[in-house]
């Protein structure tokens, strides 16, 4: 492990940085919940507003959570606390936490679901069956009280266990291997996918815009969709960005990773789409998307055996990655601001999201309403908050300090600093007056 001055934990080199950044992001935002979202949005249109919003806002967002995190080398609470002393700014830092909360407790019972399909593969239970066959399967498994509790309890004491052991040992090592393979399955399941009769229906779903299909409220669920796939505006990035060396480029670092996190999304729904169609599925049927279109994927595939195992193991690692992210930002709060051992802190918060989850897990309404708050007003207001803070509190100067860190010029900072004060800011709120119905267009 290696120690930055004052003695915290640091990720090893860049590569370790954008692999536990990316191993954030990626994860089953990228493949379950994009599919499921853009599929109830009319494909297209959502599609191009979503690589809109990562553009002019995500990208702008995920810098400025690092250089706020590597800048106050703390906690999101605290680097608030340190940077703006005796103002109200560390709110943002407590909103960020209480969003960690909402989030995990959902997010665990899907991952619960796909570490029960990995059993499920394993069985071989999907074998032969129809699309209707394993539609009724996957409601049967969400919907029978016990079973979604236990793996999401399960999954849950995994992220645990991984984050009680510290962040480097824990985060980096698991994801520099396992993120590269789930890659290469993905590519696998595309190309099948696209072989299946009728295919090019899910890609014009997909592909091409149906602005007919845009309301008010697409425009919200895809800046939502944005802030979560690339785990921004509740102190992940700022999190993680207290990890990371001076020496390292943090300009680089947000461009690779909402690059590639983007790519995989896309690659997600052409896996997804093409089979939607042709199995003539509803692409706007919701959460089970994914769960009832990919073992019908695998059904068809040579080898669609092996695949589905290895499928399923990768997303429970990618959603493990995220996790871990998640619980990292409430265990760093509560280690560095309520003094409480690793330990204690982990399973306090491990705890009582799974009390939240046990809730999501059992009432659909509740997972739902958690799903959407966290993604579609907490995080891009935390975003909001966090463009502002930098772009307009630290100002200038400490801003081109921290992007110059590394010791070269950033050429981005001309561009960086308009785009947080002004426009990232002015694009949030119309979303949000649009979303909110207080704005037309
Ligand atoms: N981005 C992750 C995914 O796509 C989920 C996630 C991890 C997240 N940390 C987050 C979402 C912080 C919002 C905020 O699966």
């Amino acid at each position: 492990m290696s120690k930055q001055e004052g003695g915290r934990d640091s990720f090893t080199n860049k590569f370790g940085v954008i692999a536990a950044a990316a191993g954030s992001a990626i994860g089953l935002g990228n493949i379950w919940r994009f599919p499921y979202v853009a599929g109830e949005n009319g494909g297209g249109a959502f599609l191009l507003l979503y690589l809109l919003f990562i553009l002019a806002i995500g990208v702008p967002v995920m810098l400025s959570e690092l250089l706020i995190g590597r800048k106050a080398q703390l906690n999101i609470f605290g680097a608030f606390r340190k940077l703006a002393p005796g103002s109200y700014w560390p709110l943002v830092g407590m909103m960020g936490v209480g969003a960690a909360f909402m989030i995990l407790s959902f997010y665990a019972v899907v991952a619960g679901w796909t570490l029960e399909y990995t059993f499920y593969a394993i069985g071989n239970q999907f074998a032969g069956e129809s699309p209707e066959g394993i539609k009724a399967i996957f409601d049967e498994l969400t919907t029978a009280s016990w079973r979604p509790v236990v793996f999401m309890l399960l999954f849950m004491a995994l992220s645990a266990f991984i984050v009680r052991s510290g962040v480097q040992k824990g985060i980096e090592r698991y994801t520099k291997i396992l993120m590269p393979l789930l890659l290469v399955i993905l590519l696998g399941l595309i190309f099948r996918s696209l072989s299946l009769d009728g295919a090019m229906a899910g890609v014009d779903f997909l592909f091409r815009p149906d602005f007919s299909k845009v309301d008010t409220n697409t425009i919200l669920e895809a800046l939502g969709q944005a802030f979560f796939s690339l785990s921004l505006g509740m102190g992940v990035m700022a999190t993680y960005g207290s990890y990371i060396k001076k020496k390292e480029s943090l300009g680089k670092t947000a461009i690779s990773v909402s690059l590639t996190d983007t790519f995989i999304a896309i690659l997600a729904g052409l896996a997804i789409f093409p089979a939607v169609f042709s199995f003539g599925l509803e692409p706007g049927q919701g959460p089970g998307l994914v769960f009832i279109t990919l073992p019908g994927i695998f059904n068809q595939m040579a080898g669609g055996y092996y695949f589905a195992i290895f499928f399923f193991v990768l997303l429970v690692i990618a959603a493990l990655t995220s996790s871990i992210s998640l619980l990292e930002v409430v265990v760093a709060y509560f280690v560095e601001e309520l003094k409480m051992k690793r330990s204690t802190a982990t399973w306090l918060a491990a705890g009582v999201m799974s009390a939240l989850g046990v809730v999501c897990a059992l009432n659909g309404a509740v997972f739902d309403f958690f799903d959407r708050t966290s993604s579609n007003i907490l995080l891009p207001l935390g975003g909001l908050l966090i463009v502002l803070f930098v772009g307009w509190f630290l100002g200038k100067q400490v801003v081109r300090d921290e992007l110059e860190a590394d010791g070269r010029a950033a050429f981005y900072f001309r561009l960086f600093v308009p785009v947080i004060r002004v426009l990232a800011p002015i694009a949030i709120a119309l979303v949000f007056l649009n979303g909110l119905g207080l704005l037309r267009f």
